[in-house]
């Protein structure tokens, strides 16, 4: 089966925060809007057959989870990760971002402080806040384009009421794919600490090539002790608004606080629709993942080529995983990242994100999304490279 990426298709109309928000964020709805992380691929038609198939049937009562739904979960996990996980470990959650609120609230009183490595997702720093939680930054550091994190910094900010990290891992805007010595180190100083680490692992299943995915609960008995960690197939098969993820908690004491949260406000369940998906998309998806990859690996070379010969002021950092690419435009001289995006906006037609919100360390920066047909892309390009040549 040949799956077809270039397909372009028209969203409007369908409520997309994609297209929605571009007025009030861009100032104008003529970009190219290449911002929020999903796909403007086709959800698979093997996911929506399976919602489909289940909207055959005429009543949408109260259902469990259906009995396919962790065991292929497990198995999805451990085809691609090599990672043993136990069916007590794992249970539905209700998206990742609220899995983060979930865990800040479990784990961490008012006042304590959380750890986050910035530029990072920038709910992160939302769900800290928003929690009357303190954030701590640990920024990352940029090392032969790519980024690290910085344990010295680590250490010196860690005090008696630092009680979470949260980690994006894959890294998001970077693309970093954290190795294993780095994820020990990492669980070194945390486990020392007693710091639950929170492991966003949604972008897992997108590693390019060249690149393996660490599970940060793998890489030694004091990681998995302390983490928390958050799966989801919605990334990868383009079913973001559907809502399906996992926690996946091996310590049974840090696993009880969790699900007893959860209980206390009956979250533990999800909607029949994405219960289908999930269980469509591990059964079916893997041919259509590798097909997907190899198409965003295709946009991330066009666009590295791009800026190489038309806009070589502007310096992407090339990412291990997923379909968003970090810019640093620092040379293309702008005040502030205020002008910046604004410039990539109204002149190059450009709806990208603004790196400042990703916290310290996007200044001059700009996330794009290149999960989109090539001519979409290609378009969007030239268009900003016409209103460079202008400056
Ligand atoms: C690192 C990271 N975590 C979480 C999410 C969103 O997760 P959810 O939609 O399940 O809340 C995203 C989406 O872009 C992401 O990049």
């Amino acid at each position: 089966m040949n799956y077809n990426f270039d397909e372009i298709i028209d969203r409007r109309g369908t409520d997309a925060i994609k297209l929605d928000r571009c007025q009030a964020l861009f100032g104008t709805e003529d970009v190219y809007p290449l911002w929020v992380a999903d796909m403007d691929f086709r959800t698979p038609d093997f996911i929506l057959d399976a919602i489909r198939a289940r909207l055959e049937h005429p009543i949408l009562g109260y259902s469990n989870v259906p009995k396919d739904f962790f065991p292929l979960t497990i198995q999805w996990i451990k085809d691609h990760h090599q990672w043993e996980v136990s069916r007590g470990w794992v249970g539905f959650l209700n998206g990742i971002v609220p899995g983060i609120a979930f865990a800040v609230q479990t784990y961490t009183n008012e006042g304590d402080e959380v750890i986050i490595q910035p530029p990072v997702y920038y709910p992160f720093i939302h769900v800290v806040n928003n929690n009357n939680r303190k954030l701590i930054y640990n920024q990352l550091i940029e090392r032969d384009g790519r980024y690290e994190m910085d344990f010295e910094n680590l250490e010196s900010q860690i005090t008696s009421r630092t009680k979470l990290l949260i980690l994006s891992n894959p890294h998001n805007p970077g693309g970093r794919v954290w190795d294993k010595a780095t994820l020990s180190r990492l669980a070194e100083i945390c486990a020392k600490h007693n710091i639950v680490v929170v492991a966003d692992e949604i972008h897992a299943d997108m590693t390019l090539t060249g690149h393996r995915h660490t599970p940060f609960a793998t890489v030694s008995e004091s990681a998995a002790n302390i983490s928390v960690t958050f799966m989801a197939p919605s990334k990868t098969f383009n079913i973001p608004g559907l809502v399906s993820s996992v926690y996946i908690i091996p310590n049974p004491d840090l696993r009880e606080k969790f699900v007893t949260f959860l209980q206390k406000s009956d979250l533990t369940g999800g909607n029949i629709l994405s219960y289908a998906a999930t269980v469509a998309a591990y059964e079916h998806g893997e041919q259509w993942r590798q097909q997907m990859l190899e198409y965003v690996e295709g946009n991330i070379a066009f666009l590295k080529n791009f800026l190489a010969n038309h806009l070589p002021q502007i310096k992407p950092m090339m990412p291990e995983a997923s379909f968003l690419v970090w810019l640093d435009c620092a040379e293309l001289g702008f005040k502030d990242t205020d002008e910046l995006h604004l410039f990539f906006a109204q002149k190059g037609k450009q709806g990208l994100n603004k790196g400042t919100t990703f916290g310290p360390g996007g200044e001059q920066h700009l996330r794009i999304n290149v999960a989109c047909s090539r001519i979409i892309l290609e378009k969007a390009l030239m268009s900003l490279a016409n209103a460079v040549k202008e400056l």
